[in-house]
Order: structure tokens, then sequence, then C-alpha cells
């Protein structure tokens, strides 16, 4: 069983002339136990709204979501109350958000914050609560709990902040962590570590994540699996190894295409995908990535959604005859 599964989720904001505009349009999405997964796309491509859809917290009312089911221990938190999905997130989805001060209150102290998510889920007393705060602390790497527990959120540094940020989503062994850019508000030195970190404490409670990231990079350390995205849907998943050894998508390669190369020095300039990623209300029903290909289209692939297929296994790749390197078995 799949610990979370969302199948065709489709997501729409209004705009200023009470329009739908789908920014999610039908993305499928599973995750098991323990399992990494890398989501992974340029900015606008609705990483962001898909994971705030996981969590029912899109901004209200202006997002909502049209289509789709997301099946969380096979139960769908789109039909559950708001009592219920609270009682979910924070402790069982975690949350990391890319700007930790969002995440944390500027007016209380780091220990009452993180006290707080005991109080809330685990029940416990306020004695019990403050001890379980100060051992998160000292797991995340905060120098004298006992003292910092005492400080505000903005006498911390970002990278001790995302710290405590993490130590309130672990806190309660969650099943699932949702980072969201846990790392790109942070000085590049610190976020080695605290990728580190996340890594650790994940790997040490047996926890899934879903990681969503610019950095291929950092997707290539840490994750299982990998599911690109491009205009609101998945183009590409399969195990991270075999996504960067033989990506099947043309805008997977030119994500690949376009990361330094260590062993290349003499490489001047990095190649770039051409073109801008279109408007939302410009995107094709068919392949979206059909203006910034480089290869010709027949007009049934600009029109027509090309199908999800596998192509060996667990390697999946929307097979658009433009854009995708298929073999001809694999679309019968
Ligand atoms: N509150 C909002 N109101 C209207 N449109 C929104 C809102 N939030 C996001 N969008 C639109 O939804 C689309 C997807 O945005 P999203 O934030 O999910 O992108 P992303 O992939 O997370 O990008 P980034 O890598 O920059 O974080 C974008 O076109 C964005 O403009
Ligand atoms: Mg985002």
């Amino acid at each position: 069983m799949n610990l979370l599964e969302v199948r065709g989720l489709k997501v729409a904001f209004e705009n200023e002339k009470g329009e739908d505009l789908v920014v999610v349009d039908g993305v499928d999405l599973s995750l098991e136990s323990g399992q990494t997964l890398g989501l992974v796309g340029e900015s606008g491509c609705g990483k962001s709204v898909s994971a705030l859809s996981l969590l029912r917290l899109l901004p209200h009312p202006a997002g909502k979501i049209l289509n789709g089911s997301i099946l969380w221990k096979n139960v769908d938190l789109l039909s559950m109350s708001s009592d219920q999905i609270r009682s979910i997130r924070g402790k069982e989805i975690g949350m990391i958000f890319q700007e930790p001060m969002n995440a944390l209150n500027p007016s209380h102290t780091i220990g009452r914050q993180v006290d707080e998510v005991f109080l809330t889920h685990r029940e416990m007393k306020q004695a019990e609560a403050r001890e379980h705060t100060l051992k998160m602390l000292q797991k995340v790497g905060i120098p004298e709990p006992n003292v910092r527990a005492n400080d505000y959120p903005h006498q911390l540094s970002g990278g001790m902040r995302q710290r405590i940020v993490i130590a309130m989503a672990l806190a309660c062994e969650p099943d699932l962590i949702i980072a969201d850019e846990p790392t790109t508000a942070l000085d590049v030195t610190i976020q080695a570590q605290v990728l580190q970190l996340m890594s650790e404490l994940q790997e040490q409670s047996a926890a899934s994540l879903l990681l969503i990231t610019h950095d291929l990079g950092v997707v290539a350390q840490t994750c299982d699996e990998v599911a690109v995205m491009y205009g609101g849907r998945i183009v590409e998943r399969a195990p991270v190894s075999k996504l960067f050894q033989s990506p099947k998508h043309a805008y997977t390669r030119g994500l690949l295409a376009s990361i330094p190369s260590l062993t290349d020095p003499v490489q001047a300039k990095l190649p770039v995908i051409q073109g801008m990623v279109p408007a939302l209300a410009d995107l094709n029903t068919g392949c979206r990535f059909a203006p910034r290909s480089t290869h010709h289209h027949e007009q049934e692939w600009l029109e027509v959604r090309p199908p999800f297929v596998e192509v060996e296994e667990n390697h999946w790749v929307e097979a658009c005859p433009a854009c995708a390197v298929l073999n001809k078995k694999d679309l019968s």
C-alpha cells in the first residue's frame, strides 16, 4: 500500500475576471513508506501549489482543487473535515518550507513554539513537553538548548531557524515530511549541513520525504526517485540513477544539460533551454513543452495530451513523439 497516492490532481486559481486558471493539471504522485521522492521543475511549474494542496493549505478562496483525489493511508484527504486534517498536519505529515521566518511566530520563544507541537499533538503536560523540546533541539544541533530555548526567532541565524523548523516538523515523528525548497534561503555552506541533518533524521525515523527543489544535485544526493514537473504536469518519473543516466523527456534532458560539470572545465557556457515558461493561459492542451522544443510537433500532439507510459521498469515519461525518446514497442 502506498502511504500517499495522489491521482489526477487539478488545481486552479481564479483570476481578476473570475476565470479559473489551471496551474496543476492532472498530477499523479505516489509515495511508499520510507521513500524519498524529489519533485523538480522550473519556477512556476506548480510544485508548491501541489504540496500545499496535499495539506489543504491553498490560499482561500482564490485557490481551489477542481479534481482528483489525495489518498493518505487510503483515506481521501479531500473529504476529511478541517479537524481531521489539522490532526494530520504536524502529527502524521510534517512540513518544512523555504523561509523559516514564515513558519515561526516572531513573538514567541522558540522553546515555546516547539513545546506547542508536543502540547497539541501528543497531549503532554508543559514540563514533559519542555523535556522533549530540549531533546529535539539537541537533536537538530542547537547548542545549549536550555539557553537557546528562551531565544526569539530573530535572535537566531537563518540556518539555526531552519533547524528549529525541522525540529518542529519532526517532533511528532511524522510518517511523511514535505520539504519545499528547505535550504534555498540559506547560505550555501549551511545548505549542505541542513540537508544532511534532514536526511539523517528522516532515516532514523523511517519517514518518507517529498523534497521539492530546483537543485538536481540535491536530488542526486538525497532522493530514491525523482518526478520532473513542467507546466503543471509531471513529464517524467524514475529512480534517480535511471533519470540521470537515461533521461527520456526533452525537458529533463535540458535540465540535466544545464548542470555544470566538474569534469569538463572547458565547457565555457552552459546550454540553456530555449524560451520561457509560457503564461499559464497560453499552455497547449497537448504537449506543453512544444513551444520550447526544437522538434516539429504534429498538430495532434499540440492538442492531445500525450499518454504517460512506463518505458522501463519504474521509468515513466509523457510520451510525446517529438519530445520523448521512446522505442516503438513502448507506445503499443
Ligand atoms: N496565491 C496565488 N494566486 C494566484 N496564482 C498563484 C498563487 N500561488 C501560485 N500561483 C500560480 O500557480 C503557478 C504555480 O506556482 P507554484 O508556486 O506552485 O510554482 P513552483 O513550481 O513552486 O515555483 P518556484 O520554484 O518558484 O517555487 C504559478 O503560475 C503561480 O503564479
Ligand atoms: Mg515553490
